[in-house]
């Protein structure tokens, strides 16, 4: 049975905003991104959103429903009781747009600072072998629609503005990690990872791992397992030794 649905949706741009109220309706099935919609075609017509499979796979309608970092295109309606108020705001990690769009060239940005897939030099393309158990690894973290929800969500940065040139979050430590496990990657990850990304900032809380839609246990499966990497460096006493002896 369709109702009439309260809604809080924060509207504004860079400078200033504020939650404004509307009641709109819901009918049966509909999900957050639907009555966004609505709002647009009948009492906002300026409502800025970012979409576009209304899938869950394309990664743009992330923002955040009562406080929690969500797609749009994939909260049901019928997570709401019919009483309760649903509050949208965007992205809190990055600078808003307007409305609900933010700006997430952050994410981007450390995208491009990890170096690109290196395969040995001497093997040409149609001679890459690969044992399955590795192409199961890798393609768990290929799920990754770029939504950045873990971005936002990981407190390293979601609190503290400052830490943004060190880290460059789990979406991307989880790309690090991708290519350290390939096994026809050359390129040490390793270093880069801890010193350049700041791995060393993540303590494991797994908050990326809850907000993931396509439930990728990225702390489990790509970040313990390169902190491991960088500790067994650290500890493993002949690679110490060896690290001593080859930096002279
Ligand atoms: Fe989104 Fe998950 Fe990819 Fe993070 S790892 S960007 S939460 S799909
Ligand atoms: Fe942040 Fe995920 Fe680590 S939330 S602290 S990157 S486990
Ligand atoms: Fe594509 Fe929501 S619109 S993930």
């Amino acid at each position: 049975m369709p109702y009439k649905a309260k809604f809080k949706v924060w509207r504004g741009d860079a400078d200033s905003g504020e939650l404004r109220d509307f009641l709109v309706e819901v009918n049966e099935g509909e999900v957050v991104l639907d009555i966004i919609h609505r709002l647009q075609a009948t009492q906002a017509p300026d409502l800025a959103v970012r979409w576009n499979c209304k899938a869950g796979k394309c990664g743009s309608c992330s923002a955040e429903i009562n406080g929690r970092p969500r797609l749009l295109c994939m909260t049901r309606m019928s997570t709401f009781t019919e009483e309760e108020t649903v509050t949208v705001t965007p992205m809190r990690a990055f600078p808003v747009i307007r409305d609900l769009v933010t700006d997430v060239s952050f994410n981007y940005q450390k995208a491009r600072e990890i170096p690109s897939f290196t395969p040995p030099a001497d093997l040409a393309p149609g001679d890459y072998r690969m044992q399955q158990v590795d192409v199961q690894r890798s393609q768990e973290f290929r799920k990754c629609i770029e939504c950045f929800l873990c971005q936002n969500t990981c407190h390293v940065v979601r609190d503290h503005e400052e830490n943004k040139e060190a880290f460059s979050g789990p979406r991307f430590l989880m790309r690090a990690a991708e290519l350290e496990f390939h096994p026809l990657d050359t390129a040490d990850r390793v270093p880069s990872a801890q010193d350049d990304h700041g791995l060393g900032l993540c303590n494991i809380t797994k908050c990326c791992t809850e907000v993931c839609p396509e439930h990728i246990a990225i702390t489990d499966n790509a970040l313990i397992p390169m902190k491991e990497r960088v500790a067994d460096r650290k500890y493993d006493p002949v690679v110490w030794l060896g690290s001593k002896i080859f930096r002279r």
